[in-house]
């Protein structure tokens, strides 16, 4: 057993082989989770939640914030990363340190040592939110892994082949969870089913996810 800030034992972190390349780490970040969740708050107190728009018109039910360096925006000029929130004119808010210790962290147990993250989206998910089929491939260099932190409510996360229309795995994502993926998996499609209402002792009606990529 683990403690986690107040000392409370914490079930142990444990592996889950998806495929070659991509990993689920089971509870990862629940020793980490309330600060995680305090550092979420500090940085959408500078750059608050949105909703984006896709660059065909179409309005996110996700919303999102940047941390980091580099920012992933879309509008209608297309899906970029920019060293300055649209928002507001200004910098992104800078990564915590909780954030970028967990991405080194959790990418080295994943099987990529050295990990370097430059940009952390953060997602958040109301009931009704989902999050279509998609890869990430925005970055420059595609032999970064991605980091994926899930906190709050649970979701369906699927995660698919190289081609859209590969029929995805689904894989239930729990509070703490992280999935790691890259090397022959790095540009999987994926993506996460419409968030059903409940409520998180942490969290309350919404899950949050940390998405840690290497952008330049
Ligand atoms: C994403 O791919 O950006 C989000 C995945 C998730 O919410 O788990
Ligand atoms: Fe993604």
């Amino acid at each position: 057993m683990t403690q986690d800030l107040f000392g409370e034992l914490l079930p142990e972190p444990t592996r889950e082989n998806l495929m070659e390349g991509a990993v689920v780490l089971r509870r990862f970040a629940l020793a980490a989770a309330g600060q995680l969740l305090n550092d979420i708050q500090q940085v959408t107190a500078q750059a608050p939640f949105r909703h984006m728009k896709t660059p065909s018109g179409h309005t996110m039910s996700v919303a999102m914030s940047c941390c980091g360096e580099q920012g992933w925006v879309t509008d209608s000029r297309g899906y970029r990363y920019q060293s300055e929130d649209p928002a507001s004119g200004h910098p992104w808010p800078a990564m915590p340190e909780s954030f970028r210790n967990l991405a080194g962290e959790a990418a080295a147990a994943g099987g990529f040592a050295g990990f370097e993250t430059d940009a952390c989206l953060i997602n958040r998910y109301q009931p009704g939110a989902k999050m279509g089929l998609h890869q990430d491939k925005d970055e420059q260099d595609f032999s970064q892994p991605i980091v994926s932190v899930s906190l709050g409510l649970p979701v369906v996360f699927q995660f698919g082949g190289l081609k859209r229309n590969e029929r995805p795995l689904r894989v239930p994502l729990a509070h703490g969870d992280v999935v790691v993926w890259g090397g022959p998996a790095r540009l999987r499609y994926h993506g996460v089913l419409t968030l059903k209402a409940g409520g998180h002792p942490l969290t309350g009606a919404c899950r949050y996810n940390l998405t840690f990529r290497r952008a330049r």
